[in-house]
């Protein structure tokens, strides 16, 4: 029996969570060997974790039995040196950068304070506001999917406590051009969570400007172009007198240790973050090359496809019965019903893509 009266009456009206298809979920579905299912749908890393995070995975397994630092200081260390910023601007969070918003929405949001959210963007940070009492002001994207900053701006108001910024966003890819997220900091007594998972794939970063202003807040993850996005390591980077008091509410011994560590080696691993990059980059051009729908320009480790006059539900679906998992996206807000979002893979997952997508095309104009 269930008893609905237990729970916030806020969850009711709050969606789900939706997650990329996992490999199990596919291969059940249409019989598929798991061995040969492409997993495009969640953006991770397609080139398998550093072998040096590896290494310290195995070397720490025997110290479990052992609460790591409460303030991850090793990790934040490596951070500090991977950041340039001193490690008073620095908290490591888990599991991942949600781990880092769900603190920070318990530190932040008093009931019926208002959240601002670009859109189309990722949803967790509507549901950790939301559930800590926040009502979203959502902001509908500008021509071509761009974030319209002057519809942000309006957006802002009295009872603003947090703007989020995806940049790069998902799922469109677009980076927020630093003169606007200034524009916007400067124009809200709130904080600004600029997320930065994607970053690494991107021309530019927004780092400086946590010693510059004393409301923003840099979200960034070890999921991406770490690799590591089973360990769930996220970071945050914020002013330090934001530091002092999220550190009073952050749940105790967040990362665990061997996660700490194999951050500590994944950062250290500057051969494997170079490949990452670099072959995330080919591929990118490869994909808005090749694909015979509109592809947006991306600035992160996937494309957005507009598979218009189509559907995407259709083309999703006919692209997951070849065992090539992609992120049709509509369960994003304001993403309409023709975007598909794709993780760019390997050199031979990439080929594959470009060709179940021109079978989709030649199938729908048959
Ligand atoms: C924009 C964005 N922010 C945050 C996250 C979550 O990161 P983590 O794996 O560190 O929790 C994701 C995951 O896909 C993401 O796309």
């Amino acid at each position: 029996m269930s008893r609905p009266e237990l729970i916030k009456d806020v969850v009711a009206s709050i969606a789900e969570y939706v997650p990329g298809k996992s490999i199990e979920e596919i291969a059940k579905k249409y019989g598929i060997n798991p061995s040969e299912i492409i997993k495009l749908g969640s953006n991770e890393n397609v080139l398998g974790p550093s072998p040096m995070a590896v290494e310290a995975l195995i070397s720490t397994s025997s110290m479990v039995n052992i609460y790591p630092s409460a303030v991850a200081s090793e990790l934040v260390e490596a951070i500090s040196v991977y950041t340039g910023l001193p490690v008073e601007n620095i908290c490591a969070s888990g599991p991942g950068m949600d781990g880092l918003l769900d603190n920070l929405m318990r530190l932040l949001i008093n009931q019926g304070d208002e959240v601002v959210l670009p859109t189309p963007t990722f949803s967790y940070y509507e549901i950790a506001a939301r559930a800590n009492g926040a009502v979203a002001a959502h902001v509908a994207p500008g021509n071509e999917l761009a974030f319209d900053v002057e519809a942000i701006k309006t957006a802002i108001s009295e009872r603003t406590k947090v703007i989020f910024l995806c940049s790069p966003n998902n799922p469109t890819g677009k980076l927020m051009a630093e003169e606007d997220v200034r524009a916007i900091l400067e124009s809200t007594k709130g904080l600004v969570f600029v997320d930065e998972a994607y970053v690494e794939f991107a021309d530019s970063n927004l780092s400086h400007l946590v010693e510059e202003y004393d409301n923003i807040i840099i979200g960034r993850t070890f999921s991406k172009a770490f690799g590591l996005a089973g360990l769930r390591i996220g970071y945050g980077l914020m002013p330090a007198w934001l530091k002092t008091q999220y550190m009073k509410i952050a749940t105790p011994f967040n990362v665990s240790y061997p996660a700490v560590m194999a951050g500590v080696a994944a950062l250290s691993d500057k051969d494997y973050l170079d490949r990452s990059i670099s072959c995330t980059k080919k591929g990118r051009v490869f994909l808005i090359k090749n694909i015979p729908f509109r592809v947006y320009d991306s600035q992160a480790n996937f494309v957005l496809v507009d598979v218009a006059p189509m559907v995407a539900a259709d083309v999703a679906e006919s692209l997951l019965k070849k065992g090539i998992i992609v992120r049709d996206c509509r369960s994003f807000k304001n993403a309409g019903d023709s975007l598909i979002r794709v993780t760019v893979g390997t050199q031979q997952q990439n080929e594959k893509v470009v060709a179940a997508f021109k079978r989709a095309k030649d199938c729908s104009v048959q």
